[in-house]
């Protein structure tokens, strides 16, 4: 069986149509969906992701505003940013990239952004919100996932999903997301981790199996039943001396499952391109609740 590709390239630009209709709406309105990012130091990956996203909100027409912070930031110093951010009326919703230095508490910060512009979901009160089943945001990555299986047509109710790794910012939420009695979901719910015993003979009963683990190839072929669905949400960047750059982008699943599995997402243009469009989603949903609540007063 050769895998067919679920392509998170071509299924983030239909979700970008549907989110500049509403764009559009909101403007109407006179409101300007806004984002802001807030990057602490000069971690070169996050550089690139804070990029992105800023690039992105231009393209879709929204207000974004990039933070950028010396690495020798104080704690205070951020949590002052995270309260003016709270209180700024153009931006609807905004992020704090991680990882932070480590002389900052990053769940201090986390715990200080207003829950209603929270569009990562990482605040513990959105993140409670997501697990009884009555979510005001759902996190991008995860989110991203699992509108690739609904969007691609695959069968989740009843299924049994292996979701390996266990952070807080894909593993733990998708877990999570999958059980819910929602649309996408009704999954039965197995999480494998760093400390399991014979990741294997568990994945193997996978008919749906979300690879976070943060390791080049860990999924190999013998790990996979035939005929699974391979989500591979790694993003390595691994030394490839033809490449101009001296590396290449690999995900956490091995080329060679593709021969095993029914559908997988490639890296790079599977999962990656998703968890931008939930965010920039999230944003406008932030967007639209603030005027909803303006409407209501
Ligand atoms: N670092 C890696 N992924 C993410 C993300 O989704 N949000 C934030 N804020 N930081 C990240």
């Amino acid at each position: 069986m050769t895998a067919e590709l679920i392509l998170g390239k071509e299924i983030s630009q239909e979700i970008y149509g549907e989110l500049e209709a509403r764009i559009a709406a909101l403007k109407e309105k006179g409101i300007t969906p806004g984002l802001a990012v807030v990057l602490v130091g000069d971690d070169p990956a996050s550089q690139t992701y804070v990029r992105m996203k800023g690039k992105m909100c231009q393209e879709l027409g929204m207000h974004s505003d990039t933070i950028i912070m010396p690495g020798s930031t104080t704690q205070a110093d951020l949590l002052a940013r995270v309260d003016s951010l709270n209180k700024d009326p153009d931006i609807h919703g905004f992020l704090i990239q991680l990882p932070l230095p480590k002389h900052i508490d990053e769940q201090a910060v986390i715990n200080a952004i207003d829950p209603s512009k929270d569009v990562d979901c990482f605040h513990p009160f959105n993140v409670g919100r997501m697990l009884v089943g009555d979510p005001e945001f759902l996190p991008a990555t995860p989110a991203g996932v699992q509108q690739l299986l609904i969007r691609s047509g695959i069968e989740t109710d009843g299924k049994h999903v292996v979701v390996v790794g266990r952070s807080n910012i894909v593993g733990k939420p998708m877990a999570a997301m999958m059980m819910q009695k929602a649309e996408g979901a009704n999954s039965t719910v197995t999480v494998v981790h760093s400390r399991t015993k014979d990741i294997g003979s568990i994945t193997r009963q996978a008919d749906i199996l979300i690879v976070a683990m943060g390791r080049a190839g860990f999924i190999t072929p013998d790990m996979v039943k035939e005929g699974a669905v391979v989500i591979d949400v790694g993003t390595n960047h691994i030394p490839d001396p033809n490449s101009k750059k001296g590396t290449r982008l690999v995900g956490d699943v091995d080329d060679n499952v593709k021969e095993k599995a029914s559908a997988m997402t490639p890296v790079p243009g599977g999962v990656g391109p998703m968890t931008i469009c939930m965010l920039m989603s999230n944003t406008v949903h932030a967007a639209e609740r603030t005027y909803e609540r303006k409407c209501s007063q």
